[in-house]
C-alpha cells in the first residue's frame, strides 16, 4: 500500500474515526462544537503533505515528455473541506491522511447499481472542491473495491492515472485491456473511452485532469 509523507501518518486526529466497516455514505462528518478550526488545521496539514507526496510520486513515474503535467501546480491548501465517508473506504487499509478529504461519487444507483456504489469513490485534493484550489487542473484519488468494474466512460478532460496500490486491468478504446501494477501510468486523451476493473484486490489510484470540461460529469457508454 502506498503511504505518503510518513510525518502525517501518526496524526491522532484520524485515529478516532469510526471503523471503516461502520461507515455509511453520510455527507459530512460531524465535528464537536469548537473543533472546526482544529479540523481545518489538520486538513490543511494533511493536504500539504499529500501535495508533496503526489508531486514526488508523479515526478518519479512520468516520462520526460510528460513533465509538463507537473507545471503550474498550486502551492498551498487554501480551502477548508469537511471529511466525508463512503462504504468503499473499508478497503482503505493505509494512508489515513486520505480520510481528511471529502469522498464523493459521480454516479447514482440507477446508472451503476448499488454493488458498484458500495465499492467506488473518489476524493479531490486539488481543484474546484478540494483543499488545494485550482481552476486549471484536478488531482485526487480513486478507490475501487475488489471485483469491481468501472465501465466504459469518456470525458473532455485529458487524464492521467497512476495506480498507487493494487494491480487492476485498464481498458482503452484503442488498445484493449491491460493489467497495470502500481507505478505504471495511464494516459487518456480527451474523449477516448476507457474503463477499469479490479480483481481480488482493491485499487487506489491517483488521477490528474487538465484541459476542457473540468466541471463536466463523465459520460457513461
Ligand atoms: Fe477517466
Amino acid at each position: 500500500m502506498w503511504v505518503p509523507a510518513a510525518a502525517l501518518t501518526g496524526r491522532a486526529r484520524f485515529v478516532d474515526h469510526p471503523p471503516f466497516a461502520q461507515a455509511k455514505a453520510a455527507p459530512h462528518a460531524k465535528s464537536p462544537e469548537g473543533e472546526a478550526d482544529l479540523l481545518n488545521t489538520a486538513t490543511a496539514d494533511a493536504a500539504r503533505g499529500l501535495l508533496i507526496s503526489v508531486r514526488r510520486r508523479l515526478g518519479g513515474v512520468l516520462a520526460p515528455d510528460r513533465a509538463d503535467w507537473l507545471h503550474d501546480w498550486p502551492p498551498e491548501p487554501t480551502r477548508a473541506v469537511r471529511p466525508s465517508r463512503l462504504p468503499v473506504l473499508r478497503h482503505l487499509t493505509a494512508s489515513p491522511e486520505l480520510l481528511c478529504l471529502e469522498w464523493r461519487q459521480t454516479y447514482g444507483v440507477a446508472e451503476m447499481g448499488q454493488a458498484f456504489l458500495d465499492n467506488y469513490g473518489w476524493a479531490e485534493l486539488i481543484g474546484r472542491r478540494g483543499p488545494i484550489a485550482s481552476m486549471n487542473m484536478l488531482c485526487g484519488f480513486l478507490l475501487l473495491g475488489p471485483k469491481t468494474l468501472y465501465r466504459r466512460h469518456r470525458h473532455a478532460a485529458e487524464e492521467l492515472y497512476v495506480p498507487l496500490s493494487g494491480t487492476a486491468e485498464w481498458f482503452r478504446e484503442d488498445g484493449g485491456w491491460h493489467a497495470v501494477p502500481p507505478g505504471g501510468v495511464l494516459h487518456h486523451p480527451p474523449w477516448l473511452p476507457h474503463a477499469t476493473r479490479t480483481g481480488a484486490e482493491p485499487l487506489l489510484a491517483l488521477y490528474v485532469w487538465r484541459g476542457a470540461g473540468l466541471d463536466a460529469k463523465s459520460e457513461l457508454l
